[in-house]
């Protein structure tokens, strides 16, 4: 069976790849590299040995869009990644954000409905709870104000596919993804930072092997029992092994209607610095970090209740922080021999 990947290049498409091939589905991958390299072509198809199709063309092209999805209109499924995922980017630019992720996703829903492609898998994000009133969050928690132009575009962006879904037979499922981390076991596939980052997880490794000289935790005087925010932060592979999951309920008609939501976290509320404890702790290395000002766009806490996506699609974690946190070390010792070759 064959599935439309967008985003595949990126952090979570290209883990969510590896798990598609190695669940033997067939992958078509579009990504226009505007934030990743061609690295993970070759990295997915090394741990899988088996090879997918690429097309970098750009989602806001609605011709070229079209062009593909015509191609492999016999496809069962699309699962859409492709957006721009920076925060404090989309605090400083908004319009870009607005632009990318959206104008993007109407053009892949017109194509699905045009092409006739059944199921559609969208990449949301917790940020849409903003700062929730109750902990864990449930999908019927309500949105509340988005913190920043990002979770606002994945706010929108939900609503237009429940709008689209209730007049058109495609078969959708919003994943709200909580913190991604962590990076593939192989030890030779993990989030390609073109930039400086701005995630927590990168931003500890970076510091570690010495490519930054100091992390700053964002505000130590939030009402958390540490001071510091709190986040559930999931491994990438777990993410990853969901989308396949999903799929296979959508293809096996489970749904129970066409348009449902699940949260995809651990469960588990961690503050910023428990996790730099947990790198520290896995990894044996000291942390140069200061406690610093908050930042603009930060919920203060957020942790799933993930029993829906439990039961439903009978997904459950097998990675802990700690094997997220020596994954991601792996990996970032893996780029800097990578920037040395
Ligand atoms: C946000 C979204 C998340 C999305 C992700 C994509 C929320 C609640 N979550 O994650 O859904 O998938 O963007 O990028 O909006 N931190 C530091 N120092 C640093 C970097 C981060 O203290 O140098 C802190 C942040 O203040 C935050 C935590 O670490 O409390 C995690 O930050 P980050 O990794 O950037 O992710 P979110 O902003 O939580």
């Amino acid at each position: 069976m064959k599935v439309i990947v967008t985003g595949g290049t990126g952090y979570i498409g290209s883990h969510t790849i590896v798990d598609l091939l190695e669940n033997d589905f067939e992958v078509v991958c579009i990504d226009n590299l505007a934030r990743s390299t061609k690295y993970p072509i070759g990295a997915i198809e090394q741990i899988t040995e088996k090879k997918f199709k690429f097309y970098q063309i750009d989602l806001c092209n609605k011709q070229e869009t079209f062009d593909v999805l015509e191609q492999h209109k016999d496809a069962v499924g699309i699962i859409h990644f492709a957006a721009f995922k920076t925060v404090p980017e989309s605090v400083a630019n908004p319009i870009l954000y607005y632009n990318n992720n959206l104008i993007s996703l109407n053009n892949i829903l017109e194509g699905i409905q045009k092409f006739g492609i059944p199921n559609f898998v969208f990449s949301s994000s917790c940020s849409v709870y903003g700062n929730a009133k109750a902990l864990p969050v449930t999908e019927e928690t309500p949105f509340q104000e988005a913190e920043s132009a990002y979770a606002h575009t994945k706010q929108i962006g939900e609503q237009i596919i429940q709008h689209y879904s209730k007049v058109n037979t495609t078969k959708s499922i919003l994943l709200r993804y909580f913190n991604p981390v962590g990076a593939h076991p192989s030890g030779i596939l993990g989030e390609m930072l073109l930039n400086r980052p701005d995630n927590l997880v990168p931003y500890i490794t970076q510091t570690a092997i010495g490519k930054l000289e100091q992390l700053t935790v964002f505000g130590g005087d939030y009402d958390t029992p540490d001071g510091s925010c709190v986040r559930d932060y999931i491994h990438v592979c777990d993410i990853a092994h969901a989308h396949t999951l999903a799929l296979k309920y959508l293809i096996e008609n489970q749904n129970h209607s066409n348009c449902e939501i699940f949260n995809l976290g651990t469960g588990n509320g961690v503050s910023v610095l428990e996790a730099i404890h947990a790198f520290e702790k896995t990894t044996g290395q000291k942390l140069n970090y200061k406690v610093g000002a908050r930042r603009a766009g930060d919920v203060e806490k957020i942790y799933a209740n993930n029993e829906k996506a439990s039961k439903a699609l009978k997904w459950h974690c097998q990675y802990n922080i700690e094997d997220a946190m020596l994954s991601a070390w792996k990996w970032e010792n893996k780029m800097k021999e990578l920037a040395l070759l």
